[in-house]
């Protein structure tokens, strides 16, 4: 993996994405190292972020390593005008690896193409969202002990929602089974089904979140993302189509697990925040180990 871009998911093999997750169970046990105190890595965050870049950063500073970057592009030159090609041209003169997150889809393979430095994507529009679904699958291999053969129902904005394609690709190196729920508006696009006919992998679509729960291994809940809708009256009508409540759990496997890659406005109530099926936030808790595994991989410290 040493100098790969992690752009798309796909960039990663199987025998990869075990490796990152080996990595950071290793980190889990041992989350102080200094093996990144010669490295300055530079965090590009032109969309919102709190969990993504602040466990980038925690994962940068644990293993001694150095962060430049910014959190609000309005304060840096592309304000101005400076064009994103410019701006990763610059960065790479600064810093041995680039982090971004950009509102556009294709941004993270664009800054790669320009780059003199690898570029790990953080998200880019409702494209991808890789070391999110790395953390994902570490969080499902803790919880579940394999990730072979598993039922993974994917719950709400299957079509913007960048976290749920990554990891549908990823996951379908490991014979998953998919319960795709969403509301009409919002289902999951065609390219990402074509994937799993291709290989010949089982997928069930509905709308009803109530039906088939008692056969989840994890029930994977997003957030319908307003900032990508253009309709704002299409938002309004499909914003709570679904309310995770703890009494729907209650006939579900002692093993299942909630997860969600946060932030959540409604879509899982509080009440399920204390059951013993939820790990949403033991799973942005991973984000520090897998994200210290994936900088240590490409960096070629590890
Ligand atoms: N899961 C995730 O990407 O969260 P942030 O938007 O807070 O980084």
């Amino acid at each position: 993996m040493k100098n790969k871009n992690l752009v798309s998911i796909t960039d990663f093999t199987k025998a990869e994405y075990l490796r990152i997750l080996e990595l950071a169970a290793e980190f889990e046990k041992q989350p102080r190292q200094d093996i990144l105190n010669s490295y300055v890595i530079s965090t590009l965050f032109f969309e919102p972020s709190t969990r993504t870049r602040l466990s980038f950063e925690t994962a940068i500073n644990g293993l001694g390593g150095r962060v430049v970057g910014f959190s609000d592009s309005g304060a840096t030159s592309a304000s101005k005008g400076e064009t994103l090609h410019d701006t990763i041209k610059m960065v790479s003169n600064y810093a041995d690896l680039i982090v971004m997150r950009h509102p556009l889809e294709g941004s993270a393979r664009l800054a790669s193409e320009v780059s003199s430095v690898p570029v790990v994507n953080a998200g880019d529009g409702a494209n991808q969202h890789p070391t999110q679904t790395l953390l994902d699958m570490y969080s499902i291999l803790k919880t579940q002990g394999t990730l072979e053969n598993l039922r993974i129902f994917m719950v709400g904005d299957l079509k913007y929602g960048r976290t749920v394609h990554s990891l549908l690709q990823a996951m379908s190196k490991f014979n998953t089974t998919f319960y795709f729920i969403s509301p009409d508006e919002l289902k999951m696009p065609p390219a990402y089904k074509l994937v799993l006919d291709e290989i010949g992998l089982n997928y069930y679509e509905g709308r009803d979140l109530n039906e088939f729960l008692d056969e989840a291994d994890i029930i994977y809940m997003t957030r319908v993302q307003q900032e990508r809708f253009t309709d704002p009256i299409e938002y309004e009508r499909v914003k709570n189509a679904y309310i995770l409540r703890r009494e729907m759990l209650d006939g579900c496997k002692k093993t299942m697990k909630v997860l969600h890659p946060l932030p959540r406005v409604n879509e899982i109530h509080t009440d399920v925040d204390d059951s013993p099926h939820a790990y949403y936030f033991d799973q942005a808790r991973n984000g520090v180990y897998t994200r210290m595994a994936i900088l240590s991989a490409i960096l070629g410290v590890k």
